[in-house]
């Protein structure tokens, strides 16, 4: 019954089993809203934490109350707005913390006596496992940069290569898990490596990427894990060590790790001997490039995810009017070609609220009826600003 925080450091949490503590439920049961519910309590307390200063001024003593969740009752605050005093204040003291140079990758050539590209005609294989998009994204990220060394970089899902991989160049695997599974195209790829005969793999040269999210902490990495393990087992040869990035942690910094690591073992295994101390190949787009588009804005993002538009054919209230958590019906029509099973997934890409895009669109100085893209250049950091949609 004790309000203790320090129970929920890295070091208790480390201590005890990750079965111990289950708060979106487990398995078959598990809740399928845990990673929406995670990001929108983030998302609150950010905006909160931004906007105002917390202050308790009842000096309030803790009484718990249970109903479907754990309640402080009695609880309030009084909420003042930080001024920009404050917001000078708090910059000042993130500065200080290690780490806050907001980690830039300084990816120019270092004079490290490998070479800086590899032999023509080398090819690297990347595959994903990836349910919504964040490993094929860094696979193709990992595209970019080995197209950069002067690979012939091919990118595919896991499952194409259930059955066998190619011995002949290096694969690099990123793959996530969901609820300890793999994702849907990777689910015949594991079957493969988990029944393979001995030596399935031999001397293929090998290096995953696994992304998750420690918060799935029974089954944290899961897959990448069983992956690296199994290709070890089933005689591949591991270029690099496994990494972990954390959805809930320095998932960008892990995953620029990785990319370095990779980078070196790559270059030190196919690079081209004659290109030892020559500059590196010439980036010419080193920044973004911004063009106008014709077609829908969502075309590109659509055809990115493989989305297939559909028609709402029916829309009411389930619930009583007024009711404060309206739950709505809807009937959708299927496209032709277009399947459906229980338990797939609708996605719902809902548009912004007009006022807050006229405001942008006033603040930046742009003109509503144009649809505008960003490339980012091979060696431009994708991870802030939407690129290619
Ligand atoms: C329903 C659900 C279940 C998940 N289960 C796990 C898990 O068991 N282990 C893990 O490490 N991460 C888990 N995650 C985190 C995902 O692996 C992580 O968000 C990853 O970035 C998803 O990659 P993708 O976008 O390429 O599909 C889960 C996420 C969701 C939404």
């Amino acid at each position: 019954e004790l309000f203790d925080p320090s129970r929920f450091s890295p070091e208790a949490e480390a201590a005890r089993s990750p079965h111990a503590y289950k708060p979106f439920g487990t398995g078959e049961r598990a809740c399928i809203g845990r990673q929406f519910a995670l990001h929108e309590a983030t998302m609150l307390l950010a905006l909160l934490a931004h906007r105002y200063r917390l202050v308790d001024d009842c000096d309030y003593q803790l009484r718990i109350k249970e109903t479907l969740t754990l309640k402080p009752e009695g609880f309030t605050l009084t909420l003042a707005a930080r001024t920009p005093a404050d917001r000078a204040a708090v910059r000042a003291a993130l500065a200080v913390l290690p780490g806050s140079d907001s980690g830039t990758v300084d990816d120019t050539a270092t004079d490290d006596g490998l070479p800086t590209r590899v032999l023509q005609g080398t090819g690297l294989l990347l595959l994903h496992g990836s349910n919504y998009g964040t490993c094929r994204e860094f696979a193709e990220r990992l595209a970019d940069e080995a197209t950069g060394l002067g690979f012939t970089a091919d990118v595919a899902p896991l499952d194409a290569y259930a059955g066998a991989l190619p011995a002949d160049r290096p694969v690099v695997i990123v793959a996530a898990s969901y609820n300890g599974r793999p994702t849907d195209d990777a689910a015949a790829f594991v079957e493969w490596l988990n029944t393979a005969r001995d030596g399935a793999a031999t001397g293929v040269p090998f290096a995953v990427l696994g992304v998750g999210d420690r918060n799935w902490a029974a089954t944290y990495q899961h897959i990448p894990t069983l992956i690296d393990d199994r290709l070890d087992a089933l005689g591949a040869h591991r270029l690099l060590p496994r990494a972990e990035a954390d959805a809930s942690g320095d998932l960008s910094g892990t995953v620029k790790e990785f990319t370095a690591a990779l980078r070196t073992q790559l270059l030190t295994h196919y690079g081209d001997p004659e290109s030892v101390g020559a500059s590196a190949p010439a980036s010419e787009d080193t920044g973004y490039s911004v063009t106008e588009v014709t077609g829908g804005p969502l075309d590109a993002l659509a055809a990115r995810h493989g989305l297939v538009p559909m028609t709402v054919t029916e829309a009411h209230d389930l619930t009583a009017e007024g009711w404060p958590r309206p739950k709505r019906f809807l009937r959708i029509a299927l496209p032709d070609g277009v399947g459906y099973r229980t338990a797939d997934h609708l996605a719902v890409l809902p548009a912004n609220a007009p006022a807050a895009v006229e405001r942008a669109a006033h603040v930046l100085g742009a003109d509503l009826d144009t649809v505008l893209a960003l490339h980012s250049g091979r060696r431009a950091s994708r991870d802030t600003l939407p690129v290619d949609r």
